[in-house]
């Protein structure tokens, strides 16, 4: 089973924004959507653009490449021209630290 690894502060990563922080060699995407912590894989499924600098509406990421969109919560792609969903990752919260498991 992966194991929890902690990789941020939760009061690093604004309401409504992202961080790109990297667990064991893998480079993820972390959103804040309401206080709530989601982590998805931050290389979108077209051809790897960072969705972490991607625009946040709602629950989705726009990738700022080619603007294919992903459901943060579920990592499902919702537009072209990616057409594959993107890795999501659990996250657990101790007290400020964001735990990631890969
Ligand atoms: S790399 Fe994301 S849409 Fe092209």
């Amino acid at each position: 089973m992966a194991e929890f690894h902690p990789v941020a502060k939760k009061s690093e990563i604004p309401e409504g924004g992202a961080i790109c922080v990297t667990v064991e060699g893998k480079s993820v995407a972390l959103f804040n959507l309401g206080g709530e912590i989601y982590a998805l894989a931050d290389e979108c499924t077209h051809e790897e653009g960072p969705l972490s600098e991607g625009e946040i509406e709602g629950d989705e990421v726009e990738c700022p490449w080619h603007m294919a969109r992903f459901n943060i919560k579920t990592g499902k792609v919702l537009c072209e021209p990616a057409c594959e969903d993107v890795a999501t990752y659990p996250v657990r919260v101790v007290g400020d630290d964001v735990e990631v498991a890969v």
